[in-house]
Parts: structure tokens; sequence; C-alpha cells
């Protein structure tokens, strides 16, 4: 550049947020390796058999398709079947996002900032509390713990509120560790948001992945005034690459500043994905039951592999979603390095509990895609060799 152009540039600030370290992991090793033994994901729907369930109307849409801008709130259709997923919520009460990643970078700079507190589980999606973080508020880390077995602890909780606490960030089913909310805790939490005037953000990315699906909690956005809803086609609908996320809640003012964020980052969304989300949320039923289908049958194989380790691992079963969070317990084995040398060995790739800052040798275990018998098989073979 040259000197007289760099006058020009305006004074600018680093970009103030630490790398995304479980992005950072997957960047190296997602596309390098056999097996993805750790994605949060369920196998991706495949684009003929989604076509395959368009309805007259969807079809239309799909082949008269121009690849202009598309309305930056969200496809009208797109946004009414959004709506649908939910008890109360309207078309305009939604608001879609280049994933849940880009919905949750709008979401914390549009609601929180300098003197604002924020309490966030964690372990946890990395970008639920540093962007919160960058924007300059305060944040708490909710611990969730193996031995409570993972559950949320709401006197805990109670003692982590200060008068400044703005928002409580919790992601129900969760990643890394496959706990639900049960139905008293999540009364709980609502008592608690109601009484402080605090604003519930619940991540439900992985809703719809109960493995009982009288267990499913009523969405955040339905359970409370102003409560705010994340979801995404990502993770229940297999389908991350559409990256088409959303906001749901009743708070129109709250979604009139977000769409308004948003002119900064992706301002619309991509027309082909929207057409293919109408179409996928269309057949939900059929959709999500693939998805739990394939959660279901490998969910077999990996209670009895740990069944098999109990003295090598502990396992908490998951009762909803797409991932678990395992511990290695061989004395003196660390599970950087047993990630380490397994990915070498066997080609099959797990995610230590590090990526998430977590000590105590945890790691993230994928259930959704349909290698996992030979992934499986392959860890196996793989503890059979080095953990005695
Ligand atoms: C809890 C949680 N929230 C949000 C996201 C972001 O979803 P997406 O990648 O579809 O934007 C993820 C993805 O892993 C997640 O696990």
């Amino acid at each position: 550049m040259g000197e007289s152009m760099a006058r020009m540039v305006p004074h600018h600030r680093d970009v103030r947020i630490p790398d995304f370290a479980l992005e950072r992991y997957f960047t190296e090793w997602e596309f390098n390796v056999e097996h993805v033994l750790c994605a949060s994901d369920v196998e991706g729907f495949p684009m003929s058999e989604l076509i395959a369930l368009a309805d007259t109307e969807t079809r239309a849409l799909w082949k008269g398709l121009n690849l202009g801008y598309t309305e930056s709130t969200g496809h009208p259709l797109l946004r009414r079947e959004i709506a649908a997923t939910y008890e109360s919520i309207e078309p305009d009460d939604v608001l879609t996002f280049a994933g849940a990643e880009e919905a949750i970078f709008c979401l914390m700079n549009v609601a929180v900032g300098p003197g604002d507190h924020v309490i966030v589980t964690w372990p946890g999606y990395q970008s639920l509390y540093e962007v919160a973080r960058a924007t300059g508020a305060d944040i708490t880390l909710h611990g969730l713990h193996e031995s409570d077995g993972w559950a949320v602890d709401l006197d805990r909780l109670k003692s982590e509120l200060r008068p400044t606490t703005k928002l409580i960030v919790v992601n129900t089913p969760h990643s890394p560790t496959g706990m639900m909310l049960d139905r008293t805790t999540y009364d709980g939490l609502i008592e608690i948001a109601e009484e402080g005037g605090i604003r519930l953000f619940m991540d439900e990315v992985y809703r719809g992945l109960e493995y009982d699906e009288t267990d499913r909690l009523a969405a955040g956005a339905d359970a409370l005034p102003d409560g705010i809803s994340l979801g995404v086609m990502s993770k229940a609908y297999a389908m991350a690459g559409l990256r088409i996320g959303w906001i749901a809640t009743h708070d129109r003012d709250l979604l009139a500043r977000l769409a308004a964020f948003k002119d900064y980052t992706t301002i619309c969304s991509s027309g082909p994905s929207e057409i293919l989300a109408i179409i996928a949320l269309r057949a939900r039923d059929r959709v999500l039951e693939r998805s739990r289908g394939i959660i279901a049958a490998n969910l077999e194989l990996v209670d009895g592999f740990f069944e098999d380790y109990l003295d090598r691992f502990t396992w908490i079963r998951p009762s909803a979603g797409s991932v678990g969070f395992p511990r290695l317990t061989v004395p003196g084995v660390a599970i950087d390095d047993w990630a380490a040398d397994l990915v070498k060995a066997e080609g099959v790739l797990i995610l230590p509990g590090s990526v998430f800052g977590y000590a105590g040798n945890h790691f993230r275990f994928g259930l959704g895609r349909t290698d996992l018998p030979d992934a499986l098989a392959r860890l196996e073979k793989f503890a059979s060799k080095t953990l005695r």
C-alpha cells in the first residue's frame, strides 16, 4: 500500500476476540481425516433426496429461482415454516441468519455491552461467551460438572446473579455434554429470569433430537414473553451447508435492532438455501426422524463400547442431541496426547476437552455420522492396544 493510500485508511483497532479454538482445531483436521468421530451435526442430508421431498409450490420456487438478493429478514415462506415449529411464534417474530453463528454474533452485539453481566453455561460453544465478552460485557461461566450429570445448578446460578445481569445463556440439548435440562430445572430457570427481569437466550440448535420426544421442552421464545430462541438447519435437520439459522422472539424491538445490525454482516440469506430450507421444514417430521434414527443406531454401539471399557472411560449417556462428553480415566494418559496418537494411527478424530478450555481428560464424541461403526471399531482397536 502506498503512503498516500495508507493515510486514507481510517485508524483501526485490532480484532479483539480470541481464536475460536474448536473451529481452529477443525480447520486443521476436519477435512484431512478419514473419520470425524466428534462432529456435532448429523450426517448431511443428500440434496437429491431433499429435492424429492419438495411439494408443488416449493418445486416451482426451486425451478424458478433467480440469484438476486433476497429479503433481508428472510423469505416470508421460510419464516412461516420456522414459526410453525413454535407454539406462539408468528412469522414476524422470526429473523433468519447465516447459521446460528451469525445469529449469536448479532444478538450479543445488540443485546449486551460494557457494564452488562452475562451468565453462560460452560463448557460450551465458544462464541456464546466469547462474542459476549468481546462486546465489553462481564461473563460468568456457569460450570457444568460430570459429577452432577452435567446438570445446571440453580442455587449456584442464583449466587452468580448480579444487579447488572442482563442475559442468561443456556444451550439445551447441550454440546459438548449431551445434557438436556429437566422440566423442574427449566421451570426454575424461567422463574429466575422472570423475577430478575433477565432475558433468557436459549440455544436450541439440537432441539428435535430428544431420544424420547415427550422430553422436548417448550422453546425459550414460547416460555417467556421476551425469551429468545436460537435455531438452525445444521444439527437436528442435518443441513449445515445451507447456513440457515434464526432467532425467534416476541420482542419485535430486539428483532428490529438485530435486522439493522445484520446489514453489516450478511444483509440477507442465500436464495437457494432459503428454498431448500423451506422444503426441509415442510418435511420436518421425516427429516428429524432420519436424524434421530442415525443417532439411535449409533448410540447402541457407543453404549456397548463404553460398557466394555467401563474401567477406562466414564460415559454419561445423553438423553438428547448428537454429542456426548466422556472422560478417559486411565492414569497417566492425557486425552490431548491420546487423541493426537489416535488420529495418526487410525485417522479417527475426537475433540479433547481442552478445545473448550475444560480440564479433566474429557473429549467430545459425535453420534450423528453414518461412518460411526467403522470409526468406533478403529477407536476400539487403538484403545485395546494403548489403554491397558
Ligand atoms: C451449541 C451450538 N450453538 C451454535 C452453533 C452454531 O451453529 P452453526 O454452525 O450452524 O452456525 C453450534 C455449532 O456447533 C453449536 O454447537
